[in-house]
């Protein structure tokens, strides 16, 4: 008779506990919030980069046709437009554009040999710098020196066709929503490897269908969705947060149980952040247990122990009510 209360209460209390654990969670990763609020930002360089934003800004333009004495409207191709929004919320929203572009471009036409203008590398900006040592920029530099996009190098392959030199954010770092984390990094490898049009740029291979590629992924959108690109096509990396040395595809994690399993690769990559931060507290598979993700890991000690002391505290009610009863 007592039993469905006494299962409800023992219910109600592991969900209280989850609840707690999962907002002991929550607090750490905003604890290493580092970014702020982007949407208040206001550049120095806001008019400078107008000169700019006025034509790559939108898809139209006009300009004055000096030597006709008129003014020609025309459509910026989607190549070189960039959002407004987009630059100001990323890592390098306190840049002029001309930091990093010729200034010779606020004449339009552009100057014909601006096209062979050479770019900096991210390395001549952060290599040996003091202040971005927690990023390991030299490290991750010799990873990809040894990844397999590194031999597209002769072709056009740098560091800014993953990063974004308008709209890059480092996302895992702090994130707050592992999913959109997720999706964003994703979508820096689909941005070629679903869209043929970049993707032919550097190679002379036919079109790789990536859905059919992975066909023997059950659940693939549910997969894609769950689990970095990165998970299964780097080599694990402990020094650095992002490992960035892409194998060649044989040698891509294709075993379900190197994820599916208690010791799965994903705390040494997907939730290796979160998990360092988490063990700082002692509660090891914090994260694993509030995203449930894991099959297979859903075990904690502390949670064992503590669903027992609530099965105690329980019997030690029932049995005082069932005492007051029976008087
Ligand atoms: C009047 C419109 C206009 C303005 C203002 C303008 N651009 Fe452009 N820009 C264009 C057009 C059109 C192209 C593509 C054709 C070309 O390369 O000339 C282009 C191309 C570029 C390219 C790509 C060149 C390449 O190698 O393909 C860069 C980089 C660039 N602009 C930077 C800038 C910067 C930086 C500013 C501001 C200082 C700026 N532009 C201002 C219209 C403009
Ligand atoms: C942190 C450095 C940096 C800043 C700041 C920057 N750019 Fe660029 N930009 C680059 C690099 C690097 C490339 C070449 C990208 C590549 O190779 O994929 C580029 C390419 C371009 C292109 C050619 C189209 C493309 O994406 O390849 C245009 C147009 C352009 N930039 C305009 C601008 C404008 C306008 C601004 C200011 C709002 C700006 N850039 C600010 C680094 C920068
Ligand atoms: C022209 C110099 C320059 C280049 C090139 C450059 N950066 Fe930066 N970057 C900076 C500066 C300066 C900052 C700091 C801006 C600030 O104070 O917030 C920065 C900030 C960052 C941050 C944020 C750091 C933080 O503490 O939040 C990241 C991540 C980053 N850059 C990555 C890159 C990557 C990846 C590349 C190459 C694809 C690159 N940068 C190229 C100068 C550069
Ligand atoms: C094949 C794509 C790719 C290439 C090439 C690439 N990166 Fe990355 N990089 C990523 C992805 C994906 C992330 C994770 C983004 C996130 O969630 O912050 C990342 C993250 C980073 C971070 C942030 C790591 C952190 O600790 O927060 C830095 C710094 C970085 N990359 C630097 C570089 C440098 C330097 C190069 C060139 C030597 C480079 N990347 C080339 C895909 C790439
Ligand atoms: C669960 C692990 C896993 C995930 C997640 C994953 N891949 Fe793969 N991928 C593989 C394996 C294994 C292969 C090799 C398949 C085979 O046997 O041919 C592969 C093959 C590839 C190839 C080579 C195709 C060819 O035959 O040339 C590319 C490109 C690729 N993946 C890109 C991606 C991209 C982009 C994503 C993210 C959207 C992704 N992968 C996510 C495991 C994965
Ligand atoms: C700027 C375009 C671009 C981006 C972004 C990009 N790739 Fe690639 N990737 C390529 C091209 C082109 C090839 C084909 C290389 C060749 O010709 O063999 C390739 C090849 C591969 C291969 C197959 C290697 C092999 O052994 O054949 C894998 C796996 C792969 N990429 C994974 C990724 C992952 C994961 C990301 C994101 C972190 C990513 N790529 C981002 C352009 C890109
Ligand atoms: C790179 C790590 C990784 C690999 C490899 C991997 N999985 Fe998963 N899998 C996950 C994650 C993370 C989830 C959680 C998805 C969620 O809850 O949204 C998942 C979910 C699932 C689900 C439940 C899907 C759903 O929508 O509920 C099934 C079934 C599954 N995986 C089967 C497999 C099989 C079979 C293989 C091997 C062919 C495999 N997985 C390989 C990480 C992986």
């Amino acid at each position: 008779m007592k039993l469905p209360v006494f299962r409800l209460v023992l219910t109600a209390g592991l969900i209280a506990l989850s609840f707690s654990a999962a907002a002991a969670g929550f607090r750490n990763q905003n604890g290493e919030k580092e970014t702020q609020d982007t949407t208040s930002f206001t550049s120095p360089f806001y008019e400078d980069n107008e000169r700019c934003f006025e034509c790559h800004g939108q898809e139209r333009y006009e300009y004055k046709n000096d030597n006709l004495g008129t003014q020609v409207k025309a459509l910026m191709c989607e190549n070189r437009r960039i959002g407004r929004d987009d630059f100001y919320s990323s890592n390098h929203k306190y840049f002029s554009c001309t930091d990093c572009h010729s200034s010779d471009y606020v004449t339009f036409p552009h100057p014909g040999q601006l096209r062979m203008e050479q770019m900096y590398t991210c390395i001549d900006c952060h290599g040996g710098d003091e202040k971005f040592a927690k990023f390991s920029f030299e490290e991750i530099e010799t990873e990809y020196q040894k990844s397999t996009h590194f031999s597209l190098e002769k072709d056009g392959f740098t560091c800014w066709k993953c990063h974004n030199p308008h709209s890059y954010k480092i996302s895992i770092r702090n994130t707050e929503n592992l999913k959109e984390t997720i999706v964003f990094d994703n979508t820096i490898c689909l941005s070629c490897h679903s869209d043929f049009r970049r993707f032919q740029l550097l190679s002379d291979l036919e079109e790789i269908n990536i859905l059919e590629k992975h066909d023997w992924l059950p659940n693939q959108a549910s997969h894609f969705g769950s689990v970095r690109c990165i998970e299964c096509h780097t080599m694990q990396n402990d020094t650095i947060l992002v490992a960035h040395l892409i194998r060649p595809k044989e040698e891509s994690v294709k075993q379900c149980n190197e994820c599916h399993s208690k010791n799965s690769l994903l705390m040494a990559t997907l939730y290796k952040f979160q998990s360092r931060e988490q063990r700082r507290d002692g509660f090891v598979n914090g994260i694993i247990l509030n995203e449930s993700y894991v099959i297979g890991a859903n075990r904690n000690r502390y949670l064992n122990i503590l669903s027992l002391v609530v099965f105690g505290i329980v019997i030690l009610i029932i049995g005082i009510h069932i005492f007051f009863r029976t008087k």
